[in-house]
């Protein structure tokens, strides 16, 4: 395979596939990559063990299971969501339950229609391609995955112009999982040719709940019931963070009381995190400040929220907006984003002039 690109080969006997790279870590955020594998080892390996997401697990189960009667692959499938909810997850369990090694990339690590074709090419039958941010794909390479993912071949072209000739090479029947947070920016032939598309939705707070309860168990640590509820409701329906907040409150009551996690130690320990009563951050804090304080509730752009903020536009619209959209802080409208009468009283600011 083609260097630059972060994989993640893995098969469910600890095997390599082709490729003789060592398991490493595809990461979107910001997270260290020693916490990120440390999150990963908490993730559920099959179906029957994910919690959440019902119709997501049912249908895929069927497919699954469906695909295993006829002895074929299963078809290709689009997971759509904010980042968090599972989209890696599920590809890996797909890999668990079709026995098949799961090879991972990622759109923008896709420069060259040459990494695709080194990818595919030692792919084996059954065999699952990861791709993340799909729609962050490069033109000329997705070019390729339309016949690959169509009729398991890719079309090699030698020389140019009136010489050109092209070779067609037969590929393993292959099984490609896409994951995207922006479904819109997926240009429809490639969208068209995912047998299975499902979109991820947050999680309730009692299936939060069940996952904290659920990971307290594998990092033998004790949380208590109250403890796990206040965390949940905090997590921003969203399992990676539930996992990532639960080990730094493991830590403050490992050092600051007695190992034990309940309310009081969820309480201080995300009051050091500048994670607030309904989990929101500073920097969604600092995103709905703005829209307030700069423009006046709104309506305002994305393009100047983020100059004001000094962030990416797609940082915003990817990570903070979801969720402030999901619990009503936020409103999505035709002239701009505006802060709801929620957000200003989450705030503890009132409004000057505008009327809802
Ligand atoms: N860990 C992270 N996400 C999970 C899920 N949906 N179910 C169980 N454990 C998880």
């Amino acid at each position: 395979m083609t260097d630059g690109i972060l994989k993640m080969t893995s098969k469910k006997t600890g095997a390599l596939n082709g490729s003789g790279m060592s398991e490493s870590v595809i990461s979107g955020n910001a997270m260290a990559e020693d916490e990120e594998s440390d999150i990963l080892s908490l993730r559920p390996e099959r179906l029957n063990e994910y919690i959440g997401q019902e119709e997501v697990k049912e249908a895929l189960g069927i497919a699954i299971e469906a695909a295993k009667l006829r002895s074929e692959p299963i078809e290709h499938v689009l997971f759509h969501g904010p980042p968090g909810l599972g989209k890696t997850t599920l590809a890996h369990i797909i890999a668990n339950e079709m026995g098949g090694n799961l090879t991972v990339t990622s759109g923008p690590a896709l420069e060259k229609g040459g990494d695709l074709l080194g990818i595919l090419t030692h792919l084996e039958e059954s065999d699952i391609l990861f791709v993340d941010e799909i729609h962050r794909t490069p033109k000329a390479v997705e070019e390729f995955l339309y016949p690959a993912m169509e009729d398991f071949a890719v079309d090699f072209v030698f020389d140019k112009g009136v010489h050109a000739r092209s070779h067609r090479y037969k590929l393993n029947r292959f099984t490609m999982v896409g994951a995207t947070t922006r479904v819109g920016l997926i240009s429809s032939p490639l969208r068209d040719r995912f047998g299975i598309f499902r979109s991820l939705d947050f999680y309730s707070e009692d299936d939060l709940k069940t996952i904290i309860t659920r990971s307290a168990n594998l990092l033998e640590v004790e949380i208590d019931g109250p403890g796990a509820a206040e965390l949940s409701k905090r997590s921003r329906g969203t399992p990676r963070i539930a996992n990532r907040l639960l080990k730094r409150v493991r830590d403050y009551a490992q050092v600051r009381a007695d190992g034990k996690i309940n309310k009081k130690t969820v309480e201080a320990a995300l009051k050091l995190e500048g994670v607030d009563n309904t989990g929101l951050t500073e920097l969604d804090r600092r995103y709905l400040k703005t829209i307030i304080d700069y423009y006046n509730g709104g309506p305002v752009g994305i393009d100047a929220i983020a100059a004001t903020l000094q962030e990416e536009s797609d940082t915003l619209v990817d990570v903070v907006e979801p969720y402030l959209l999901k619990i009503g802080m936020l409103m999505r409208t035709s002239s701009g984003r505006k802060a709801s009468e929620s957000a200003f009283k989450h705030l503890g600011l009132t409004l000057q002039k505008k009327i809802f």
